[in-house]
Protein backbone atom coordinates (compact mmCIF):
# COMPACT_ATOMS: atom_id res chain seq x y z
CA UNK A 1 0.00 0.00 0.00
CA UNK A 2 1.41 3.14 -0.74
CA UNK A 3 1.11 5.70 2.08
CA UNK A 4 -0.67 9.04 0.70
CA UNK A 5 0.64 11.79 3.50
CA UNK A 6 -1.47 14.71 4.82
CA UNK A 7 0.10 18.28 4.42
CA UNK A 8 1.05 18.52 8.00
CA UNK A 9 3.13 15.10 7.70
CA UNK A 10 4.99 16.35 4.17
CA UNK A 11 5.71 19.58 6.46
CA UNK A 12 7.51 16.95 9.53
CA UNK A 13 8.75 15.13 5.92
CA UNK A 14 10.35 18.66 4.77
CA UNK A 15 11.93 19.13 8.39
CA UNK A 16 14.08 15.42 8.17
CA UNK A 17 14.82 16.07 4.86
CA UNK A 18 16.25 19.40 5.68
CA UNK A 19 18.69 18.27 8.03
CA UNK A 20 19.74 15.07 5.67
CA UNK A 21 20.43 17.80 2.72
CA UNK A 22 22.56 19.70 5.16
CA UNK A 23 24.36 16.91 6.17
CA UNK A 24 25.14 16.11 2.95
CA UNK A 25 26.47 19.78 2.10
CA UNK A 26 28.63 19.55 5.38
CA UNK A 27 30.31 15.89 4.48
CA UNK A 28 30.82 17.17 0.82
CA UNK A 29 32.52 20.29 2.23
CA UNK A 30 35.00 17.69 4.09
CA UNK A 31 35.50 15.92 1.73
CA UNK A 32 39.59 15.72 0.96
CA UNK A 33 42.23 13.02 0.04
CA UNK A 34 43.34 11.43 3.12
CA UNK A 35 40.30 11.95 5.01
CA UNK A 36 39.10 8.44 6.54
CA UNK A 37 34.76 7.35 5.97
CA UNK A 38 34.30 7.10 9.50
CA UNK A 39 35.77 10.45 9.88
CA UNK A 40 33.16 11.31 7.55
CA UNK A 41 30.77 9.71 9.35
CA UNK A 42 31.06 11.14 12.53
CA UNK A 43 31.10 14.43 11.12
CA UNK A 44 27.33 13.27 9.75
CA UNK A 45 26.33 11.90 12.81
CA UNK A 46 27.31 14.54 14.84
CA UNK A 47 25.44 17.12 12.55
CA UNK A 48 22.36 15.09 12.62
CA UNK A 49 22.40 14.41 16.45
CA UNK A 50 22.75 18.49 17.30
CA UNK A 51 19.73 18.31 15.06
CA UNK A 52 17.72 16.32 17.60
CA UNK A 53 17.31 13.98 15.02
CA UNK A 54 18.47 10.39 14.60
CA UNK A 55 20.73 8.40 11.61
CA UNK A 56 18.17 6.17 9.84
CA UNK A 57 20.67 4.33 8.77
CA UNK A 58 22.12 3.41 12.52
CA UNK A 59 20.90 0.15 13.39
CA UNK A 60 18.76 -0.20 10.30
CA UNK A 61 18.84 -4.28 9.53
CA UNK A 62 17.93 -5.91 6.26
CA UNK A 63 17.57 -9.41 5.85
CA UNK A 64 20.30 -11.55 6.05
CA UNK A 65 22.82 -9.41 7.31
CA UNK A 66 23.63 -7.62 10.63
CA UNK A 67 22.28 -4.04 11.94
CA UNK A 68 23.93 -1.43 9.27
CA UNK A 69 26.51 0.10 11.69
CA UNK A 70 27.09 3.82 10.16
CA UNK A 71 25.14 7.33 9.97
CA UNK A 72 26.37 7.39 6.24
CA UNK A 73 26.85 4.92 3.37
CA UNK A 74 30.06 5.97 1.56
CA UNK A 75 30.41 4.09 -1.78
CA UNK A 76 34.32 4.43 -3.46
CA UNK A 77 34.04 3.51 -7.05
CA UNK A 78 33.34 0.20 -7.96
CA UNK A 79 31.23 0.22 -4.70
CA UNK A 80 28.26 1.09 -5.87
CA UNK A 81 25.73 1.81 -2.75
CA UNK A 82 25.73 0.83 1.31
CA UNK A 83 29.71 0.90 1.64
CA UNK A 84 30.11 0.80 5.48
CA UNK A 85 32.52 3.93 6.44
CA UNK A 86 36.03 2.65 8.07
CA UNK A 87 39.77 3.52 8.05
CA UNK A 88 39.65 3.74 4.92
CA UNK A 89 41.14 7.05 4.17
CA UNK A 90 40.13 8.63 0.22
CA UNK A 91 42.53 8.93 -2.68
CA UNK A 92 42.97 11.52 -5.64
CA UNK A 93 41.13 10.76 -8.16
CA UNK A 94 38.05 8.07 -6.45
CA UNK A 95 34.40 8.86 -7.45
CA UNK A 96 33.15 8.59 -3.68
CA UNK A 97 29.11 8.22 -2.99
CA UNK A 98 27.38 9.69 0.02
CA UNK A 99 23.94 8.78 1.12
CA UNK A 100 22.43 9.73 4.54
CA UNK A 101 19.31 9.21 6.19
CA UNK A 102 17.46 11.17 8.87
CA UNK A 103 14.23 10.70 11.20
CA UNK A 104 13.01 12.98 13.07
CA UNK A 105 9.49 12.92 14.71
CA UNK A 106 9.06 10.02 13.37
CA UNK A 107 9.33 11.33 9.76
CA UNK A 108 12.09 10.15 7.30
CA UNK A 109 14.34 11.92 5.23
CA UNK A 110 17.23 10.26 2.42
CA UNK A 111 19.10 11.41 0.25
CA UNK A 112 22.35 10.85 -1.95
CA UNK A 113 25.03 12.20 -3.95
CA UNK A 114 28.39 11.68 -5.56
CA UNK A 115 31.66 13.45 -5.56
CA UNK A 116 35.41 13.76 -6.86
CA UNK A 117 37.48 13.05 -4.52
CA UNK A 118 40.28 15.88 -5.78
CA UNK A 119 41.12 15.57 -9.52
CA UNK A 120 38.97 12.93 -11.28
CA UNK A 121 39.39 11.40 -14.91
CA UNK A 122 36.80 12.97 -17.24
CA UNK A 123 35.31 9.84 -17.70
CA UNK A 124 34.59 9.63 -13.87
CA UNK A 125 33.06 13.21 -14.20
CA UNK A 126 30.48 12.36 -17.16
CA UNK A 127 29.31 9.81 -15.08
CA UNK A 128 28.42 11.43 -12.36
CA UNK A 129 27.30 13.85 -14.68
CA UNK A 130 24.65 11.57 -16.32
CA UNK A 131 23.88 10.17 -13.23
CA UNK A 132 22.77 13.06 -11.37
CA UNK A 133 21.41 14.75 -14.55
CA UNK A 134 18.64 11.68 -15.16
CA UNK A 135 17.77 11.95 -10.87
CA UNK A 136 16.58 15.17 -12.44
CA UNK A 137 14.90 13.70 -15.68
CA UNK A 138 13.17 11.35 -13.36
CA UNK A 139 11.84 13.87 -11.03
CA UNK A 140 10.44 15.86 -13.46
CA UNK A 141 8.08 12.99 -14.21
CA UNK A 142 7.04 12.46 -10.61
CA UNK A 143 3.82 14.53 -11.81
CA UNK A 144 -0.07 13.50 -10.78
CA UNK A 145 -1.46 11.20 -13.04
CA UNK A 146 1.54 9.87 -14.78
CA UNK A 147 2.91 6.30 -14.44
CA UNK A 148 5.87 5.36 -12.32
CA UNK A 149 7.49 3.99 -14.97
CA UNK A 150 7.63 7.26 -16.52
CA UNK A 151 10.16 7.96 -14.02
CA UNK A 152 12.00 4.60 -14.41
CA UNK A 153 12.30 5.30 -18.21
CA UNK A 154 13.21 8.86 -18.53
CA UNK A 155 16.33 7.47 -15.74
CA UNK A 156 16.99 4.05 -18.18
CA UNK A 157 17.11 6.39 -21.65
CA UNK A 158 19.35 8.49 -20.70
CA UNK A 159 21.68 7.13 -19.12
CA UNK A 160 21.66 3.92 -21.68
CA UNK A 161 22.18 6.89 -24.39
CA UNK A 162 25.01 7.57 -22.77
CA UNK A 163 26.32 3.90 -22.90
CA UNK A 164 26.11 3.04 -19.47
CA UNK A 165 23.55 0.41 -17.27
CA UNK A 166 21.47 1.12 -14.67
CA UNK A 167 21.81 -1.59 -11.55
CA UNK A 168 19.52 -4.06 -11.53
CA UNK A 169 18.94 -5.34 -8.15
CA UNK A 170 18.35 -2.06 -6.10
CA UNK A 171 15.79 0.59 -6.43
CA UNK A 172 14.08 3.88 -5.21
CA UNK A 173 11.00 3.68 -2.61
CA UNK A 174 8.68 5.38 -0.73
CA UNK A 175 10.35 7.01 1.81
CA UNK A 176 8.19 9.27 5.31
CA UNK A 177 6.64 7.36 7.36
CA UNK A 178 9.36 4.48 7.73
CA UNK A 179 12.46 4.83 5.39
CA UNK A 180 11.41 2.29 3.13
CA UNK A 181 7.57 2.44 1.90
CA UNK A 182 5.74 1.23 -1.12
CA UNK A 183 6.28 1.78 -4.01
CA UNK A 184 9.79 0.43 -5.48
CA UNK A 185 11.00 2.40 -7.78
CA UNK A 186 13.06 0.84 -10.49
CA UNK A 187 15.25 3.11 -12.19
CA UNK A 188 14.73 1.18 -15.60
CA UNK A 189 11.24 -0.12 -17.41
CA UNK A 190 8.62 0.71 -19.49
CA UNK A 191 6.18 3.93 -19.39
CA UNK A 192 2.67 2.04 -18.97
CA UNK A 193 4.35 0.32 -15.29
CA UNK A 194 3.97 1.08 -12.38
CA UNK A 195 0.69 2.78 -10.83
CA UNK A 196 -0.61 6.04 -11.03
CA UNK A 197 0.98 8.62 -9.08
CA UNK A 198 -0.86 10.96 -6.97
CA UNK A 199 -0.41 14.21 -4.54
CA UNK A 200 0.59 13.27 -1.21
CA UNK A 201 3.33 10.54 -2.58
CA UNK A 202 6.57 10.78 -0.88
CA UNK A 203 9.52 9.02 -2.98
CA UNK A 204 12.98 8.28 -2.46
CA UNK A 205 14.09 8.40 -6.23
CA UNK A 206 17.75 6.88 -6.53
CA UNK A 207 19.62 6.15 -9.99
CA UNK A 208 22.70 3.67 -9.18
CA UNK A 209 24.25 3.85 -12.64
CA UNK A 210 27.22 1.90 -13.81
CA UNK A 211 30.06 2.55 -16.21
CA UNK A 212 30.30 -0.83 -17.26
CA UNK A 213 27.69 -4.25 -16.83
CA UNK A 214 24.79 -3.48 -14.34
CA UNK A 215 25.81 -6.34 -12.60
CA UNK A 216 26.24 -6.23 -8.84
CA UNK A 217 27.28 -8.36 -5.93
CA UNK A 218 27.34 -8.22 -2.24
CA UNK A 219 30.79 -8.10 -0.19
CA UNK A 220 31.54 -10.67 2.24
CA UNK A 221 30.50 -7.68 5.25
CA UNK A 222 26.92 -8.37 4.26
CA UNK A 223 26.04 -4.65 2.85
CA UNK A 224 28.50 -2.84 0.09
CA UNK A 225 27.34 -3.45 -3.08
CA UNK A 226 29.81 -3.65 -5.66
CA UNK A 227 29.99 -3.93 -9.42
CA UNK A 228 30.93 -7.01 -11.06
CA UNK A 229 33.26 -5.84 -13.48
CA UNK A 230 35.53 -3.31 -10.95
CA UNK A 231 34.37 -0.59 -12.85
CA UNK A 232 33.19 2.32 -11.77
CA UNK A 233 29.40 3.55 -10.57
CA UNK A 234 27.97 6.63 -9.37
CA UNK A 235 24.75 7.33 -7.19
CA UNK A 236 22.65 10.26 -6.73
CA UNK A 237 19.38 10.46 -4.98
CA UNK A 238 16.52 13.03 -3.60
CA UNK A 239 13.31 12.93 -1.50
CA UNK A 240 10.49 14.39 -3.19
CA UNK A 241 7.01 15.05 -2.56
CA UNK A 242 3.85 15.51 -5.16
CA UNK A 243 2.35 18.62 -4.11
CA UNK A 244 -0.03 20.18 -6.64
CA UNK A 245 0.77 17.72 -9.20
CA UNK A 246 4.19 18.54 -9.18
CA UNK A 247 7.24 17.20 -7.64
CA UNK A 248 9.08 19.30 -4.88
CA UNK A 249 12.43 18.29 -3.70
CA UNK A 250 12.59 18.04 0.08
CA UNK A 251 16.36 17.07 -0.33
CA UNK A 252 17.49 20.49 -2.33
CA UNK A 253 20.22 22.18 -0.81
CA UNK A 254 20.12 25.93 -1.42
N1 LIG B 1 19.46 5.29 0.49
C1 LIG B 1 19.69 3.90 0.79
C2 LIG B 1 18.41 3.14 0.65
O1 LIG B 1 17.40 3.71 0.46
C3 LIG B 1 20.40 3.70 2.04
C4 LIG B 1 19.99 2.60 2.95
S1 LIG B 1 21.28 2.18 3.97
C5 LIG B 1 20.61 1.22 5.17
O2 LIG B 1 18.36 1.94 0.68
F1 LIG B 1 21.52 0.90 5.99
F2 LIG B 1 19.68 1.87 5.78
F3 LIG B 1 20.06 0.17 4.60
CO1 LIG C 1 17.09 5.51 -0.44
Amino acid sequence: MILIKSSREIDLIRESCKIVAETLQLVKRNVRVGVTTQELDKIAEDYILSNNARPAFKGYSQAGSFDYPGSICSSIDDEVVHGIPGSRALKEGELLSIDVGVEKNGYYGDAALSVAVGNISPEKQKLMDVTERSLYLGIEQAVEKNRLGEISYAIQFYCESHGYSVVRDLCGHGVGKYLHEEPQIPNYGRKSNGPILKNGMTLAIEPMINMGSYKVFVADDGWTVLTLDGKPSAHFEHTIAIIEGKPEILTKCD
